[in-house]
């Protein structure tokens, strides 16, 4: 299979503090830690190509979200600017899975094709439409953005995808995992002409899910998601031989320490630019830096 010599671009929009103990599993702590909201741009072979949507903070129910437990939170249209773009250049979006932080801003792309697995929408239909199974929704997903997928399949501009597919686009693959984080993830697969690259999406959402952290050196997935921790640990056996064992070819987009690793560009406060194909070797492992004080963040 061939590869494309995608230009690979993260935005890290959003951060805010959360407690430590929905950032890994296994961490009895009161301790609260930075968490980052992220999406990545490729542009290649004539396409600009997201992997996630980011948030439309021109929706109520996105700006409560934001307020609430965010100091920073930054459009898609903020996002593009910095590149030059706006959402009308947008030509696909590839969802990792329904959460209102990666498919929170489906009407901001009026142009684009989107492509979602098929279980993740179901899944989450039906503990919507189920009050008992309510506890799922919190802080997960809008129910609103459930029913924008489906006005944009009956658009035909969303497919819902049964499993693994190959050259979805040109390069990029995707690689569906089951009960890692949402109900079915999909992990998005970047030929490039040094490797491939991996979204991961919150099956990892931060280098210490695959790596582990000081004292605990094995995979601590997060906490926060709906399904269960072998099945990640799963997904992290299979994104870890795509890229040879790189993690800095491994995209996660809530990892608060790719500040401490990787230069950027901050064009607005709390708003962070990586462009990292440009970047060579990375550090392989992250050094344990602690955590924030429990009364830090009120
Ligand atoms: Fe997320
Ligand atoms: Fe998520």
């Amino acid at each position: 299979m061939g590869h494309v010599d995608y230009k690979i671009t993260i935005f890290e929009y959003g951060s805010g503090a959360i407690p430590e103990t929905m950032q890994y599993s296994n961490q009895y702590t009161s301790n609260r830690d930075y968490n980052v909201f992220a999406i990545a741009l490729l542009q290649g072979g004539g396409k600009n190509i997201l992997v996630d949507t980011g948030m439309d903070l021109d929706d109520p129910v996105k700006q409560g979200l934001a307020k609430n437990f965010l100091d920073y939170c930054h459009s898609p249209q903020e996002m593009l600017a910095t590149v030059g773009l706006t959402p009308d250049d947008i030509d696909d979006v590839v969802l990792t899975h329904s959460h209102f932080d990666h498919m929170g801003a489906l009407e901001v792309y009026p142009n684009a094709q989107f492509y979602l697995q098929r279980d993740d929408l179901e899944a989450w239909e039906d503990i919507a439409s189920d009050p008992k199974k309510a506890l799922l929704m919190f802080m997960s997903v809008d129910a609103e953005d459930l029913k924008r997928a489906r006005a944009l399949e009956a658009e035909g501009r969303l497919t819902l995808l049964d499993g693994d597919v190959a050259d979805l686009l040109p390069g990029i693959d995707v690689i569906k995992t089951s009960s890692a984080h949402s109900f079915a993830d999909q992990l998005v697969v970047i030929r490039t002409p040094d490797g491939p690259y991996v979204d991961a999406g919150d099956v990892a959402t931060r280098q210490g899910n695959i790596l582990g952290v000081e004292e605990k050196p094995f995979y601590l997935p997060p906490a926060m998601g709906n399904a269960a921790p072998y099945g990640a640990m799963k997904a992290y056996d299979e994104i870890m031989a795509i890229v040879g064992d790189d993690i800095s070819k491994v995209i996660l987009p809530h990892d608060s320490y790719r500040a401490d690793r990787m230069p950027y560009d901050e064009p607005k406060e709390g708003l962070k630019v990586y462009q990292l194909r440009k970047l060579g070797a990375l550090v392989g492992r992250l050094p344990w830096r602690g955590v924030l004080p429990a009364d830090c963040c009120g």
